[in-house]
């Protein structure tokens, strides 16, 4: 949806890279579960989205939300402490215009994370999935006139997951004895849980789990040329379709936090693997 005039990402930019000790080449979206990574940040600047041109519109309903510059795994890496969802009434140039930012800054690589509802039987709470595909039930959010500064009218999305990094994680998951399933995240928007008959309908849809966010932010970054590698936290089994299951926010939230130092794991092989 560009109606964002060119100017606003480039100052958005110039103002984080004014405050960056170091370029980064990595960036990272820390979602549910992921907070544990944040903390293993050295060496770190703290911008605040408040604080930068044109991410103003962020504070309407009160998210928090930082950059942290540093280094971690002994890399330049730049994190995004909250994410904008679209549930919150953000538009999707507003989701996703964090992306573009650190395309400027001149981010090559962005790994996501997030929690999401197993709708594969085999998921269990606190099961890792690496996303090796994605379902988008969300509007696109390139939809609008496009921003040629950025990428192509119809980007490919064959790829969207870089299958080099899925194929490191899986080494070093194995190196590791972590547990890594591997599926398809579906994006809804959200905020309503799903009903049963909507898990299932998006089982028999080809999907693995389902999530409010990511998509959006990965879309953008393939149509920007940035590679990504994404984890789920499976949050809550979905595929209980006997009516004897409730979804608890609470209980998603504790869920992703007890997986973090797994994905923390993760990600720092990841990281040093790079390169
Ligand atoms: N559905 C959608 N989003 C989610 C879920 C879910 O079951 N769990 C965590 N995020």
């Amino acid at each position: 949806m560009d109606m964002i005039p060119q100017n606003y990402y480039t100052e958005a930019a110039e103002y984080i890279r004014s405050k960056m000790p170091h370029t980064a080449k990595i960036a990272i979206i820390l979602g549910s579960g992921l907070g544990e990574l944040g903390e293993k940040i050295e060496e770190r600047t703290i911008i605040p989205y408040t604080e930068i041109p044109h991410f103003a519109s962020s504070t309407a309903i009160g998210h928090k939300g930082n950059f942290i510059i540093g280094k971690l795994g002994g890399k330049w890496v730049i994190a995004m402490q909250g994410r904008f969802h679209f549930y919150e009434g953000y538009p999707m140039e507003i989701v996703t215009f964090p992306v573009r930012v650190m395309k400027l800054l001149g981010v090559e690589i962005l790994f996501v994370s997030n929690a999401a509802g197993g709708i594969n039987p085999n998921f269990h709470v606190g099961d890792l999935m690496m996303i090796r595909d994605h379902i988008n039930q969300m509007p696109n959010p390139l939809i609008g006139p496009n921003n040629d500064d950025f990428g192509v009218r119809f980007p490919d999305m064959s790829k969207a997951y870089d299958r080099e990094l899925m194929a490191a994680a899986e080494a070093i998951a194995q190196k590791e004895g972590i547990e890594l399933k591997k599926g398809v995240y579906v994006g809804l928007t959200g905020p309503s849980y799903e009903t049963p008959a909507e898990y299932r309908f998006y089982q028999l849809g080809g999907g693995d789990a389902i999530g409010m966010s990511t998509v959006p932010e990965v879309i953008v970054a393939r149509h920007a040329g940035i590679r990504v590698f994404g984890i789920s936290v499976i949050t809550n089994e979905g595929w209980h379709f006997d009516g004897n299951y409730t979804n608890d926010a609470q209980e998603v939230i504790d869920a992703a936090n007890a997986a973090g130092e797994r994905m923390a794991t993760l990600f720092l092989g990841l990281i040093a693997h790079i390169e």
